[in-house]
């Protein structure tokens, strides 16, 4: 069956990121990001492959939203490609970009689809790199700048902001343990990265403010709840440690206005956070319309090195320095990534967001949810995704049910299509359209046609 509902004034949604789709890499004065240097190093992607063409969104966007009209959804989340609108980091917005998104923007709404623009899905233009990237607070302040011109750009249409998308993967896996751009392994010694990304979101939200946009803002954080793994002491503290560096890091400055406070034992590795400028915290803690939630899975923590250092996106050798490690959770099935499929965490995940920030946590949307399967086309053109289905409708289920203290406004499905997806390359499919890669075919899958129903079935 179709499951519950669809509660009244939920949004339905999909979600993709520039890069992972659009291609065209090289086209209209974009300039290479981050990731079009990591890709480029020999042994970073799965399959060695690369995003130059990826789901060729770019060219075929008229295509894409012809699916989401089909779909049926209220709102599309896409990210604006900083690589591409901006492409040195700093200056005037690129043209021809900026005609791209107007062409995308306008579409959405033609279609009665409401846009909703994430400012920064990871591509960070690499010129800002050789300066240091987000270890440098610099950066923050060029985030601002383009913020601003993207506001002023599009900030009479676009109806939803999120400033950055997961700040804590782009530091934990791109500056901690090196297996996303830019590689960087510094561990602990990461943690600037992670505030100076803070710091551009509050910058952001003043300059998107300062530009007059008329749509919600808000930032995107990723969560997962986090379990020790046995009943030793210290397999608590590491679970606390990763819940520190993982989900609070990134949601306490926001909805608090400051950083968690540190186990005693584990005080020196936060160094770095002490060094700050204090009224940083009350740039970053600005109000905010919305919280965006990403939510795939728990997490279980043992102390001790791991054996195989393995984390979710990669093997890491800097992961095996780590005094910790991530435990397989066996209760339950997973995904083609391996991910736990455990619907009951998204609903402790939401428990945790009302216990923690109460009466500081605005309305949160589910801003990314979804998993990867292995699909196939069969000879009678249909993909049969029915796993993805079950794992849509237990979890949809979740978010529907809400739980007390959270005032819940949406589902993002990730994705609309099959895309590259980064240090795995085209090995995960995560769509709701499956892709060929080879001919850039679209097939929409059976979890197509499932959403489409019961979105549909609302209006009845
Ligand atoms: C999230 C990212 C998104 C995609 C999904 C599977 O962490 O925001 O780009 O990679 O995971």
């Amino acid at each position: 069956g179709l499951g519950a509902l669809v509660p009244a004034g939920f949004t339905m949604g999909v979600a993709t990121s520039a890069f992972q789709i659009e291609g065209a890499i090289l086209d209209d004065g974009r300039e290479p990001s981050t990731w079009d240097t990591f890709m480029a190093q020999r042994g970073r992607i799965a399959d060695g492959s690369d995003a130059a063409v990826a789901a060729d969104h770019y060219r075929r966007y008229e295509e894409d939203l012809k699916l989401m009209r089909e779909l049926g959804i209220d709102s599309y989340r896409f990210s604006l490609g900083w690589s591409r609108l901006q492409p040195g980091g700093r200056g005037t917005l690129n043209r021809s970009a900026v005609a791209f998104y107007d062409r995308l923007v306008d579409g959405l709404l033609a279609s009665g689809i409401s846009p909703m623009a994430t400012l920064f899905h990871w591509d960070t233009p690499e010129a800002l790199q050789h300066t240091g990237g987000w270890m440098k607070r610099d950066t923050a302040h060029r985030f601002a700048e383009y913020s601003f011109l993207a506001g002023e750009a599009f900030g009479d249409r676009v109806e939803s902001w999120v400033t950055i998308n997961e700040p804590a993967t782009v530091t934990l896996n791109g500056y901690a343990l090196g297996v996303h751009a830019p590689g960087a392994t510094l561990l602990f010694d990461s943690l600037p990265a992670a505030h100076h990304q803070l710091l551009g979101h509050g910058l952001a939200v003043e300059a998107l403010r300062a530009a007059s946009v008329t749509g919600a803002i808000g930032i995107t954080n990723v969560h997962s709840p986090v379990q020790p793994a046995g009943d030793r002491e210290d397999d608590a503290l590491f679970a606390e440690l990763f819940d520190i560096v993982h989900n609070r890091v990134y949601a306490d400055p926001v909805l608090l206005g400051r950083y968690p406070v540190i186990p005693e034992q584990l005080e020196h590795l936060f160094a770095p956070l002490r060094e700050i400028e204090p009224s940083d915290l009350a740039t970053i803690a600005a109000p905010l319309d919305f919280y965006g939630l990403n939510y795939y899975m728990p997490t279980r923590v043992a102390a001790g090195a791991p054996a195989d250092a393995s984390t979710p996106d990669g093997e890491s050798a800097a992961a095996r320095s780590l005094p910790f490690s991530l435990v397989p959770m066996r209760e339950y099935s997973v995904t083609g990534f391996g991910w736990p499929i455990a619907p009951d965490s998204l609903a402790v995940t939401l428990t945790e967001l009302a216990e923690r920030y109460g009466e500081a946590l605005p309305p949160v949307v589910i801003t990314e949810g979804g998993a990867s399967f292995p699909d196939v086309v069969q000879r009678d053109g249909s993909v049969d995704d029915e796993a993805r289905v079950l794992y849509l409708a237990e979890h949809l289920a979740v978010a529907f049910a809400g739980a007390p203290g959270v005032t819940l406004r949406g589902y993002f499905v990730w994705s609309l299509l099959d895309n590259w997806e980064w240090a795995a390359g085209f090995t995960q499919r995560f769509g709701l359209v499956h892709v060929d890669f080879e001919t850039q075919k679209r097939t929409p899958k059976r979890s197509f046609a499932w959403l489409q129903r019961l979105i549909g079935g609302r209006t009845l």
